[in-house]
């Protein structure tokens, strides 16, 4: 428990009366390749925005290398070194590739004075290699100078990891990354996603069950905003309860 880089305790977020997640004793160590999975409606989303402080808590507690980070919002989060990949939605479509890269480095090498950075040429040199790397990562590096409205929905959402690892994370968070992906796409992706898991800590939300089965290091499955198990992809597929989760949102519509 000690070498957790990421840990939650009782966490919790109310919508009102109704409760998205809540007690969620959770911890991953550095390193791990964790998927997150579970019926539509099952918090998931909800539990990576409190990771990553889009929203705030409102039962129990974050920690990140034995830090407190529940009062903390994105911005500070990311400073520390929680990333999360935003489903396209923080990608400016009209500037390049390599520009939406820069502007995630940006913020990240300034911390949260982002005019600091212009004081120091040092500091621009930074930002276009922390760039550029985040573009390899992910085989961008060739697309830098395309307007990244102009993608394919494939690089859109590579470009949106690449903007997540441009502000330089331990922890990476992939809220359905391959979401809508032809099948040749969503392999490259897999390969993608194996290659960061050995940089970084990665947590991943994904449907895509043959894909989770074979990437994960171990699973964590949520049911009604509630962790219904953990194990090894073999001791979830054998899990009666989750098998029933799944049947059950199937035939009665989730929550
Ligand atoms: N901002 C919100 N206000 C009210 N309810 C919300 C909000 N965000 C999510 N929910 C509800 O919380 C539940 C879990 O949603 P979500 O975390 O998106 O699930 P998942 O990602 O597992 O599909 C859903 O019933 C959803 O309608
Ligand atoms: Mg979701």
């Amino acid at each position: 428990m000690s070498d957790a880089i990421l840990e939650t305790t009782g966490l919790g977020k109310r919508f009102g009366a109704f409760a998205a997640n809540s007690d969620i004793d959770f911890s991953v160590q550095e390193g791990e390749l964790r998927a997150v999975i579970g019926p539509n409606g099952a918090g998931k989303t909800t539990f990576f925005n409190l990771l990553a402080g889009v929203t705030q808590a409102t039962d129990g507690e974050i920690r990140f290398r034995g830090e407190r980070i529940t009062p903390l919002r994105a911005p500070r989060r990311v400073a520390r070194g929680i990333a999360k990949a935003f489903q396209t939605a923080n990608i400016y479509p009209s500037e390049t590739v390599l520009q939406n890269c820069r502007l995630a480095a940006l913020a990240r090498v300034s911390g949260l004075f982002a005019f600091e950075v212009f004081r120091s040429s040092r500091r621009l040199v930074d930002v276009d290699g922390i760039a550029h790397e985040a573009l390899e990562l992910v085989e961008l590096e060739p697309l830098a100078g395309v307007r990244a409205g102009d993608l394919s929905h494939g690089d859109k959402k590579r470009l949106d990891i690449a903007v997540a690892l441009a502000t330089k994370p331990r922890v990476l968070l992939l809220d359905e990354p391959v979401a809508g992906m032809s099948l040749d796409e969503v392999r490259k992706t897999d390969g993608l996603i194996r290659g960061l898991a050995k940089r970084m800590t990665v947590l991943l939300i994904e449907h895509d069950m043959t894909m989770i089965m074979g990437i994960s290091d171990s699973i964590t499955v949520l049911h009604q905003g509630k962790i219904l198990a953990e194990g090894t992809p073999a001791e979830i597929r054998a899990n009666a309860r989750v098998q029933e989760a799944y049947l059950g949102g199937h035939t009665e519509g989730h929550l």
